[in-house]
């Protein structure tokens, strides 16, 4: 692989010399070379920055040097090639670099890195750039540099490692961090036990034990568990949901009833197991029945919300409507939190938000569950219901209400 650089430090670069990097570039494997921009100006003083237009703090980068420079980058080329590079710009404002990009950036033949300084460059060199070759602005993080000469040794490290050969152990490539989505699983080397100043610090047992399927059982779930604690950003989005307030809830519509009847027949599974002979509707309804449900109860879905306006999972619902015949009572039911989701309190959230829809006239609530379901009864329970004495609305349920307050 190729790498230009263009930077008026051109010193900055010279720790791509020593390691790893280094010998790949004494091996062939890449071919680093750097560029004053200076050696592209034409003035005495050979000035590559100017006030900015328009007013405000600090300067800006000249159109002409930066234009000349990425002309003569692309002008040595491989003799008789279209080839070009594929610019990348470090910026505060880029794109994120990740393991991802640089996995598909090491699979480029040729890059070249412009480095801005002071305020950033012209924008007109990136309507230069792009009219050449592939431009993209890309950012180390959600912080500022003095310039890109930083961001341009991360980037080459970054990329250089991933090309054949560079990194003596590819399978050490593969179990890093950030590979596979995931932080990387602690390491220990010897001694088995250190003596840290009367402290002694021993080597998890399952390391030392022989077993390879325990050591890898063991280190997933160390991987697992550091990227919830580090980078929970990192792991499917519904795991980062805490409340009811990291969902969005909204009125159902046909357009739910799919993803509703799914949930359903998943969230009233464990109940056909313990329920004996009695029909649970949740699991013999068909689309059908799920959409005229919903015209017949007011019934809210709470969603994972997703990027860019896109339909996050459906992953809790709850439905309530006034009883037919007495305005006083509102019957809530179909309280259905997604099982990976269970146990953060959305359900009492979800039901509280179902019972506050009331309208005034209501003065108490009602909900229905299966007579063998305990674990239903005591969460109505603590939610502030109370059992209704005997059989309840439907064969083998039973009532539970509570006054509004
Ligand atoms: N130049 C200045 N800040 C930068 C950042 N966060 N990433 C890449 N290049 C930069």
């Amino acid at each position: 692989m190729r790498v230009d650089v263009v930077t008026i430090f051109p010193e900055y670069l010279a720790p791509l010399e020593l390691s790893l990097i280094g010998r790949a570039r004494r091996d062939g494997v890449l071919d680093v070379r750097v560029h004053d921009l200076r050696a592209f100006t034409h003035d005495r003083h050979r000035t590559v920055d100017d006030s900015p237009f328009g007013g405000g703090a600090g300067m800006v980068m000249t159109p002409q040097p930066w234009a000349e420079a990425l002309d003569h980058v692309v002008a040595t080329g491989p003799d008789g090639a279209q080839a070009v590079p594929h610019l990348l710009v470090p910026g505060p404002g880029g794109v994120p670099f990740t393991q991802a990009m640089a996995r598909r950036l090491s699979e480029e033949p040729w890059l070249a890195i412009a480095c801005g300084r002071y305020e950033g460059i012209d924008e007109r060199v990136h309507e230069h750039a792009a009219e050449r070759m592939p431009v993209t602005v890309v950012s180390l993080g959600d912080y500022v540099l003095n310039g890109g000469e930083v961001a341009a040794l991360a980037i080459v490290e970054a990329v250089g490692r991933l090309l054949p050969g560079v990194v003596g152990n590819a399978e050490s490539l593969v179990e890093e961090s950030h590979e596979g989505g995931l932080l990387e699983y602690p390491v220990y080397t010897r001694p088995a036990a250190w003596d840290d100043g009367g402290v002694v610090r021993e080597v998890p047992a399952v390391l030392l034990g022989g077993d390879h399927a325990a050591v890898a059982r063991w280190r997933h779930e160390q991987r697992l568990a550091r990227t919830a604690a580090r980078r929970p950003d990192l792991l499917a989005p519904a795991a980062t949901v805490a409340g009811l307030d990291d969902l969005d809830v909204r009125v159902a519509t046909p357009a739910d009833a799919p993803e509703l009847l799914v949930l359903q027949r998943a969230c009233w599974m464990p109940e056909a197991r313990v329920s004996g002979s009695w029909p649970i509707p949740p699991l013999e309804e068909s689309l059908d029945d799920v959409v005229a449900g919903l015209g017949e109860w007011t019934t809210w879905v709470a969603r994972v919300p997703a990027e860019g306006g896109a339909l996050g999972r459906l992953v809790a619902s709850v439905r309530g409507r006034v009883r037919p015949g007495d305005p006083t009572v509102w019957e809530t039911g179909r309280l259905v939190v997604a099982p990976d989701l269970q146990g953060r309190g959305l359900g009492r959230a979800l039901l509280a938000h179902a019972e506050s829809a009331a309208p005034e006239a209501v003065r108490s609530f009602w909900i229905n569950t299966s007579r063998v379901m305990d674990a239903n009864v005591r969460r109505y329970r603590r939610a502030g219901y109370r059992l209704v004495p005997g059989e309840g609305t439907y064969p083998g349920t039973v009532d539970l209400t509570k006054p509004r307050r």
